[in-house]
């Protein structure tokens, strides 16, 4: 899908060494939505904010292009390749703010450390420690990070929305860590990346054809995922078949137009029965039930695990080449067993690891540096 790109001349001179790093368009009119009731939400005010967003954000993966995965994935390669000291000198003398509303473990830690091992400065702000217990919006916090010299902020938040507002409000890359049950774009980056190594393809590289024959369950919670949805709307644009699989009350039928409008998007389907589904599974990816926001649900446990929890059982009926993915984090017992996120099949730590190695790349690339 063609993308326009847009490039502020500020925030170019304050942020970018080099050029031709591929920009995001200024806002779709469902995110301008989202991100208009997260102003209302967040900060309780209007803002005026600028429709422009930096190059080198990262918001959704709605705004990338193919090839700005290729290009993502080939500076992942780049880096990667590359021994500690020379990474080290890639973002020497640079400032990123980790901006974390949410808590987390794998993604501010792999952001954290993917932005040292480039030698940037990094600093992180929490709602627990900082002035946003005390009330302060995302608008002044956003400010105030800048005026403190962040030059990129990571942003994690339960707004839907939050990320393409601070991107505006700042004028600065930001780089959506999750927000609400949005988008978590680089989790399904770090998701392709795994799929890749794990089928033994080239993983420097995409097209629109390159996962031609997959078929990808997603299964579990997800009406709340951001992570499903991301992967719902990046997989199937480069040949994915994704299959969406839970009871109605965790996926509803409307599910199915999460890839609306975006090329390949059609490629999605429901499938309730857990067992049929994983019988044409190339890979299949589990999702915890989100406790938190589930409030005023009644779902019963007992009854969602004999449906869907991933088993021996269930992974010895499927495929022996089925490749069992989980974002984190994950409820041993619940949606998953032990022995099965353990075992063989399991791609859940190398998940974890593609997460420092995929940040990195996008880190870079908010940063103005091209491969
Ligand atoms: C997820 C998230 O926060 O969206 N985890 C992650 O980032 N790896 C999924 C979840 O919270 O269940």
């Amino acid at each position: 899908m063609a993308r326009e790109e847009t490039h502020i001349p500020g925030a170019k001179a304050r942020n970018q060494r080099g050029s031709g790093v591929s920009g995001l368009k200024s806002g779709s009119i469902s995110e301008a939505k989202a991100a208009n009731s997260a102003s209302r939400a967040v900060n309780s005010g209007s803002i005026a904010a600028s429709s422009q967003v930096a190059a080198g954000s990262l918001l959704s993966v709605e705004h990338l292009s193919v090839a700005d995965v290729a290009v993502i994935l080939a500076m992942t390669a780049r880096l990667e390749r590359m021994d500690a000291a020379e990474r080290a000198q890639v973002l020497l003398g640079r400032t990123i703010a980790l901006l974390f509303y949410e808590s987390s473990t794998r993604t501010r830690t792999s952001f954290e450390l993917a932005a040292k091992s480039l030698g940037a400065t990094t600093t992180l702000v929490s709602d627990k420690s900082s002035s946003i217990e005390k009330g302060e919006s995302l608008k002044d916090t956003g400010l105030t990070l800048r005026a403190l010299g962040a030059e990129a902020i990571v942003l994690r938040h339960p707004s839907s929305g939050s990320a393409s507002l601070l991107a505006r409000v700042t004028g600065l890359p930001v780089l959506n860590a999750g927000d609400g049950m949005h988008q978590h774009p680089s989790q399904a980056l770090l998701d392709l990346r795994t799929i890749l190594l794990r089928l033994g393809r080239d993983a420097s590289t995409v097209d629109a054809k390159t996962l031609d024959g997959i078929t990808l369950v997603i299964t579990g919670d997800i009406l709340h995922s951001r992570v499903a949805r991301s992967n719902a709307m990046l997989l199937p644009r480069l040949g994915a078949r994704v299959v969406l699989c839970g009871p109605p009350e965790l996926l509803p039928e409307s599910a199915l137009g999460m890839g609306e409008g975006i090329d390949g998007g059609g490629n999605i389907e429901i499938e309730r029965d857990f067992d049929r589904a994983l019988a044409r599974a190339d890979v299949v990816m589990m999702l915890r039930i989100q406790k938190e926001r589930l409030a005023g649900f009644d779902l019963d446990l007992a009854e969602f695990i004999v449906r869907y929890q991933l088993s021996e059982e269930r992974l010895a009926a499927a495929s022996p080449k089925l490749l069992v993915m989980h974002p984190g984090p994950i409820i041993r017992g619940l949606e998953i067993t032990g022995e099965v996120a353990d075992g063989p099949q399991s791609a859940i730590e190398e998940q974890v690891s593609q997460g420092l190695a995929i940040r990195r790349a996008v880190l870079a690339r908010a940063l103005g540096v091209t491969a």
